[in-house]
């Protein structure tokens, strides 16, 4: 008797990806903007795991700026769809109601800079927009990189032969990624020219 197979992902980690298209002036708008905090406040890199580079406060989605009121929009969309995509696939069942609080900052690497690996506490959904991209990203390797890494802890205690621990994802400008701010990052250094301007945020996710 032929058995029906089934395969059944549990607990699965979803990463959420969605370009912006358009975005050209805003990001140069954001350049000057970020350029001009630099000269005006000091960075915020402190005591995080942002090693080198400039880092903004998290208040930045607060400022008043229209590149980054658009910018906001954007990302309020994102977490918006993303989070009813998290909730289907994490809740026993649907919230009456979903609503989210939501804070950002700019961080900006030059050569040689680099986030350690960290995840963001106090959130439930964490992403970054991508403001500009050095050169260096487009080549193999690390340069500059996103890396995600398994949660799984014990899936890395016996691996398989080319066993995946981690994602990568060069950055590009309009590119957008959302995922559980639970999930282990970590940006890797790149040299030569150019600079990486990202925007992190975070979403505390409010259900009733
Ligand atoms: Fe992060």
């Amino acid at each position: 008797m032929a058995m029906a197979d089934r395969l059944i992902p549990v607990f699965p980690t979803t990463i959420f990806h969605r370009r912006l298209d358009g975005m050209d002036q805003v990001n140069a708008q954001l350049i000057a903007f970020l350029a001009q905090l630099r000269t005006t406040e000091p960075s915020a890199a402190d005591g995080t795991t942002t090693e080198g580079g400039y880092q903004t406060p998290d208040d930045l989605l607060n400022r008043d700026h229209p590149a980054i009121a658009a910018l906001r929009d954007h990302i309020g969309g994102a977490v918006r769809d993303y989070a009813n995509h998290v909730i289907r696939q994490e809740c026993t069942r649907m919230p009456g109601k979903v609503d989210f609080v939501m804070w950002g900052w700019a961080v900006c690497y030059k050569a040689g800079d680099l986030q350690g690996i960290h995840v963001h506490p106090n959130a439930n959904i964490s992403g970054v927009y991508y403001v500009t991209a050095p050169p260096a990203t487009l080549e193999k390797g690390d340069a500059g990189k996103i890396s995600f890494y398994d949660p799984r802890p014990r899936a890395n205690m016996n691996q398989l032969a080319f066993q995946a621990t981690r994602h990568r994802q060069a950055p590009v400008p309009g590119d957008m990624f959302l995922f559980p701010s639970w999930l282990e990052h970590s940006v890797s250094p790149f040299q030569g020219e150019g600079m990486r301007i990202c925007i992190a945020f975070n979403a505390k996710l409010l259900m009733e």
